[in-house]
């Protein structure tokens, strides 16, 4: 039985801050950010989003009446969960009016969580082959004003439907996982902000891939040859590019010009989103199948990096007219309807934060044109409406 992704989702909020206009304001030379970390525009979430709007309003945009039914499994990826208890996913669940018996779980491993997700759902399909699985992956990338790592935030979520028969992407065999305990990102129960060693990051991020592409080779006996392209987890595009280019000489000169025109066009969207963490990778395969016409039966391969650290290598293959069930006009709107704002305007936005001492506060959510906001805080609980409903 063919098992895989069904539908894709994305949501990125509505306003953006140009990469060139925050290095000048940094006082660095706007190459550094547009070329040597690889991003154009960053997304900058309004205090009335958070991981679970975010999630919810990527899954609204796929789900229909008969996922409302058929989901009995929804797993919320995120390392920008708003709660130590209660998983994100219920709050998504009753947003989304989905089937009341259906199990709802938070996943955590940093960027690595929504292909846990993914993992998971496939073997609960296999066992339940009339199911279907919701997987979110959905941050709010946050290293805090001035720092090394703010020029790497962003925000964002990417939904999946995970189901037999998909009509995207069939997930194939032989993954290879790797975990090591390594303090490369991490973020504390009492901070908002993450801290990295950037550079520490960096280099596992590569030497996990290593590992997992040479064990992936004698598992399946498959070479770069059979990729038709390889999409990463990308925290800023510059990263990916570095990984594949550890095993470019692996492959004749044009799997080598192949791989580099496809690793460029699956940067696309994260470029102008910036990093969102659990849904990077998936926002990075997106890009691909939105903005190039691949042939039927392409094998891609898929690189999930989690920080502190685990890291996956699998492959999947695109199904049929996989393109006729992807939502390319919707997402090209959602980048357009965005709005520019000030390196200022970013800063004051980015300190809006929820009260931390249990005050109760309502936000102003006519400013937010998403569907799904989070209108405030009320008895320490936080307070969402769906416009919709
Ligand atoms: N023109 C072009 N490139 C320039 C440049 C210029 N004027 N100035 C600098 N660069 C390049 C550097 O050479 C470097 O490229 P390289 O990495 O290929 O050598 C790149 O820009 C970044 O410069 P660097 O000095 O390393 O930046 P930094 O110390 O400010 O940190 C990160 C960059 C990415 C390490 C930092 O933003 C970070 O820690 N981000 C978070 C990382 C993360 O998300 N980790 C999670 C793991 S997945």
């Amino acid at each position: 039985m063919k098992i895989g992704i069904d539908k894709i989702g994305f949501y990125t909020p509505h306003m953006f801050v140009d990469m060139n206009k925050l290095a000048v304001a940094r006082d660095v030379e706007p190459e550094k950010f547009t070329i040597g970390i690889g991003q154009s525009q960053m997304a900058v979430a309004p205090v009335t989003q958070d991981s679970v709007t975010l999630a919810a309003n990527a899954a609204l945009e796929i789900i229909d009446d008969e996922d409302r039914d058929k989901i009995d499994f929804v797993i919320f990826g995120s390392e920008s969960g708003i709660d130590h208890s209660k998983s994100g996913a219920v709050y998504v669940h009753r947003l989304l009016g989905l089937n009341p018996n259906a199990r709802a779980v938070e996943v955590k491993q940093a960027c690595y969580a929504a292909t846990a997700g993914i993992q998971m759902a496939k073997g609960h399909v296999a066992l339940n082959p009339e199911s279907k699985v919701l997987v979110l992956g959905t941050d709010i990338a946050r290293y805090g004003l001035n720092t090394s790592g703010e020029s790497t935030q962003g925000a964002g979520a990417v939904a999946m439907v995970i189901s037999a028969n998909p009509r995207i992407m069939e997930l194939e065999e032989h993954n290879v996982y790797l975990t090591n305990d390594i303090m490369d990102f991490w973020r504390p129960i009492y901070s908002d902000k993450a801290f990295v060693d950037g550079k520490f990051s960096n280099e596992q991020y590569i030497l996990f891939f290593n590992k997992v592409w040479e064990i992936y080779k004698e598992k399946s006996g498959l070479e770069l040859k059979d990729m038709e392209a390889i999409c990463f987890h990308l925290p800023y595009t510059k990263m990916g590019l570095k990984a594949l280019r550890t095993v470019l000489d692996e492959a004749p000169e044009d799997v080598r010009e192949r791989l580099l025109e496809n690793y460029q066009i699956s940067t696309t969207y994260n470029r102008n989103v910036g990093n969102i963490y659990t849904g990077a990778l998936y926002l990075s395969l997106l890009s691909l199948l939105e903005n190039k016409e691949l042939a039927d039966g392409s094998r891609i391969g898929l690189f999930s990096y989690g920080s502190g650290a685990v890291g996956e290598f699998f492959t999947g293959i695109l199904q049929p007219n996989y393109r006729e069930y992807l939502n390319i006009a919707g997402h090209q709107n959602l980048f357009k309807s965005r709005k520019e704002v000030s390196v200022e305007e970013y800063e004051t936005i980015f300190e809006e934060t929820l009260p931390v001492d249990g005050s109760d506060i309502e936000f102003d959510i006519s400013k937010d044109p998403a569907t799904i906001v989070l209108s405030g805080t009320l008895d320490n609980k936080r307070q969402y409406v769906n416009k919709n409903r």
